[in-house]
């Protein structure tokens, strides 16, 4: 038995370690049952549109720790045939019952651990509609069809691999005591590499979700199980919170830098937002002249100021009002580059607060898919933490997310990620919490770069750093976007994090000298999937992120 759960588990690392290839099924994944339920769609004369629900569904199975039909995420497609793009917001919502005092206590201190862990902390989950949007809207099959692989992996088990056993290890309390849960374990405990983990309740609430489709999970039995099992766990939710849950089709957010156009996710994900900032405060810059520290300096610099306006400004745009308009223009990003120094780092301090009144008015997933015909789709999935809230909502299989915890649960105080905001951000009923995810394609003449990763508030900072690897070199290298070391600054706390692995010790006193505390982020982080399309010959390669074939999530 052990050694053919050993054999198992090598085919599959086997798999996962291919190196960028030429591919008639350009997909890439975190997981390599993933990216084949993908290919199989392709090959059934489905479109990447239809091997995104596919590869959705699947993921929800073989990944179940980073996200799933509990969870929500966004979209980004593109239709070769009218240049159609459009962003897909399927982010979750909270609850009705949601309120700004939710996660405070007497003191108005936040209860971090209710907005984490169990049904305290899930939001609505926006990843059914999707899966049913998506499929209908711009798929050619059956919903059946591209469900029928993530069910048949359901049914008959993945084996347990080194990301499976990081992120248990970071869930295992909450997952013994979740009865759901039990699936995720192996008669209670940690299982070992290569135990097979089957989920019979998942594949029957999919097998629901591929007859009925969005009405099979937010309304009927299913949706009354799941709030039954909430309300039991101490949540708020509501049949009406399901029944009422919107998808919402937005128009990309669009950057250009240095001639390339950069599509890429508009609000409430803050992706586009900080990145138009960073880019725009670059662009000028003589980067490719300079040595990689002073580069790191003024990336570091820019991507400080994205970050601050992130925590002063942005929330739900159907909630709050955020100036988009001059957040995103060349003046504005002109004026915030002023204050930076090339000799010295900037203070966070010296920055607005974010408790200043405006001045006006491990986890998620990440696919990129390219069809034979030029048909796109970057996605990013989540239900935040490693396995989420930690809670199977009753007989469902559904682990429920934790992205309460995406809110500001209180001015200035930090979330998981140390993120910081203000109302812009605060809960209220039916709003969308705050987010990084930017699936992003960015175009110029040589071809299309189809892009994203998972890593909670880093996600902007790496998504960047790939952007400006691409659009500085002449040759494309994907080993290297997914795979050169990274660095990241979020305005607060006031440090250039860096991983563990790849920074010189010259680098590093060189940013020190300027001022900066450099910090090592303790592991490497991100799982980054891309898809390079050649305009000329029409060929896609792909390349996964080493850290992901490493069995490394953050
Ligand atoms: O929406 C967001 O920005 C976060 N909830 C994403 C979480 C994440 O990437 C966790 N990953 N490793």
């Amino acid at each position: 038995m052990r050694l053919i759960r050993l054999y198992l588990v090598s085919i599959l690392l086997l798999l996962s370690a291919r190196p960028a290839i030429a591919a008639e099924c350009a997909i890439a994944s975190a997981h390599p049952l993933a990216t084949r339920a993908g290919c199989e769609i392709l090959q059934q004369g489905g479109n990447a549109f239809d091997a995104a629900v596919a590869v959705t569904a699947a993921l929800a199975v073989v990944e179940p720790y980073a996200s799933g039909l509990g969870g929500g995420g966004f979209y980004l497609l593109h239709r070769s045939a009218d240049a159609f793009e459009v962003f897909i917001d399927a982010r979750e919502t909270a609850p009705a019952g949601a309120t700004r005092e939710l996660y405070l206590d007497e003191d108005g201190e936040p209860r971090h651990r209710a907005s984490l862990d169990g049904a305290s902390a899930a939001a609505i989950p926006g990843t059914p509609a999707a899966i049913d949007w998506i499929a209908t809207r711009y798929g050619t099959l059956s919903l059946e069809r591209l469900l029928a692989p993530a069910i048949a992996l359901a049914e008959q088990g993945v084996p347990v691999d080194a990301r499976y056993l990081w992120a248990i290890g970071y869930r295992e309390a909450l997952l013994q005591s979740s009865p759901g849960a039990a699936v995720f374990l192996d008669n209670g405990a940690r299982p070992q590499a290569g135990y097979i983990v089957k989920q019979p309740q998942l594949a029957k609430t999919l097998r629901i979700v591929a007859r009925s489709g969005r009405d099979g999970f937010y309304r009927g039995q299913l949706a009354r199980e799941l709030v039954k099992a909430v309300v039991a766990g101490g949540g708020v939710w509501e049949l009406e919170d399901l029944a009422g849950y919107r998808l919402i089709e937005r128009e990309p957010f669009t950057i250009s830098f240095r001639g390339a156009r950069i599509s890429t996710a508009p609000l409430p994900s803050s992706g586009g937002l900080v990145m138009a900032q960073a880019l725009q405060i670059l662009e000028p810059l003589a980067l490719e002249k300079m040595d990689e520290a002073q580069r790191a300096h003024f990336v570091a610099e820019a991507m400080r100021r994205g970050y601050n306006d992130r925590a002063r400004y942005m929330g739900d745009p159907d909630f709050v009002d955020v100036p988009v308009a001059r957040l995103a223009s060349r003046k504005y990003a002109l004026s915030r580059a002023a204050s930076i120094s090339a000799d010295r780092a900037t203070p966070s301090s010296e920055l607005p607060d974010v408790a200043d009144p405006l001045e006006e008015g491990s986890d998620t997933t990440h696919f990129s898919i390219v069809d034979r015909k030029g048909n796109r789709v970057a996605a990013t999935l989540s239900v935040n933490a490693p396995f989420g809230a930690g809670m199977v909502a009753g007989d469902t299989g559904v682990l429920l997310n934790n992205h309460m915890n995406d809110f500001s649960l209180a001015v200035a105080a930090p979330n998981l990620y140390r993120l910081v905001g203000n109302h812009a951000n605060a809960i209220e009923p039916g709003k969308r919490p705050l987010s990084s995810m930017s699936p992003t394609f960015v175009s110029d003449e040589r071809g299309v770069l189809v892009l994203g990763t998972p890593g909670g508030s880093r996600i902007i900072s790496m998504v960047l750093l790939g952007v400006l690897d691409y659009t500085l070199n002449p040759q494309v290298n994907l080993a290297r976007i997914a795979g050169a070391p990274r660095y990241h600054h979020q305005y607060l706390p006031d440090r250039i994090q860096i991983e563990s692995e790849g920074f010189t010790d010259h680098w590093v006193a060189a940013l020190r000298a300027k001022g900066h505390t450099v910090e090592s982020g303790g592991r490497r982080w991100g799982n980054m999937q891309v898809v390079f399309r050649d305009a000329a010959t029409g060929r896609s390669i792909v390349e996964s992120d080493p850290r992901g074939r490493a069995g490394v999530l953050f």
